[in-house]
């Protein structure tokens, strides 16, 4: 499963990335607007720290407007993703990308049938919401499962399933468990997929014993 952050915090994507495990990065209006940062350059900045795709969304809601901004985004470096919403205009937009060779991630999926649309629209990435879903009492997890199924009966589908608005570790383990190919996590959760009170306590405990031997590994 490849892990993709999401965040556009360029401090917090340096200390991820320096951990070698960020794949990519996704950001969205919000986030953008969160960091207080220019869109453009903050897309660059990502793109020179993370060599993966990196996710930038269009804001226009038509095709046509989609296109321009998005062949903007394009020219930032050749790591950047294209976000389109999940709307016909959007699907427009993504046949025009996936078309040139551009990766596109269609978001804020909350069906098994968008998604369908998104995989015949040539969507490098569909982007389903679990989170979101979640919490207004849906089965966030069961999206996931719904659509890494449909995508295996057609081998022509290439899109890839990135579970997006995660909110905790087991977001990411069921979706692993099902097969999921990315998960984009914001970096307090990915923080706590490393901890186990029993690794803590063993960590302690070893220390302890080796303090007692009085020996250094390295002088
Ligand atoms: C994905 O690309 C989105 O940016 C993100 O996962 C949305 O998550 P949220 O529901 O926590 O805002």
């Amino acid at each position: 499963m490849k892990f993709f952050i999401d965040t556009a915090e360029i401090s917090e994507i340096r200390e991820l990335a320096a951990t070698g495990l960020v794949d990519g990065v996704t950001t969205n209006p919000t986030l953008i607007a969160k960091s207080g940062r220019d869109f453009i350059e903050v897309i660059g900045e990502i793109c020179s720290i993370v060599k993966g795709p990196v996710s930038a969304e269009v804001t226009a809601l038509d095709a046509e407007g989609m296109i321009k901004e998005g062949e903007k985004l394009a020219k930032i470096a050749d790591n950047v993703a294209i976000k389109v919403p999940l709307t016909l205009d959007g699907l427009k937009a993504c046949r025009h990308f996936s078309d040139k060779g551009i990766l596109v991630n269609v978001t804020l999926c909350f069906s098994a049938a968008q998604a369908i649309l998104a995989a015949k629209a040539g969507a490098a990435f569909i982007s389903p919401f679990v989170g979101r879903l979640d919490d207004i009492g849906q089965d966030g997890l069961q999206l996931i499962e719904d659509i890494v199924t449909i995508y295996e009966n057609y081998p022509q589908f290439t899109t890839e399933v990135l579970v997006a608005s995660i909110r905790n570790p087991m977001h990411i383990v069921d979706s692993a468990k099902m097969g999921a190919h990315v998960a984009t996590i914001p970096p307090s959760v990915l923080k706590t997929l490393v901890k186990h009170p029993l690794t803590d306590k063993g960590i302690d405990a070893f220390m302890a014993d080796w303090a007692k031997t009085g020996q250094k590994i390295v002088a």
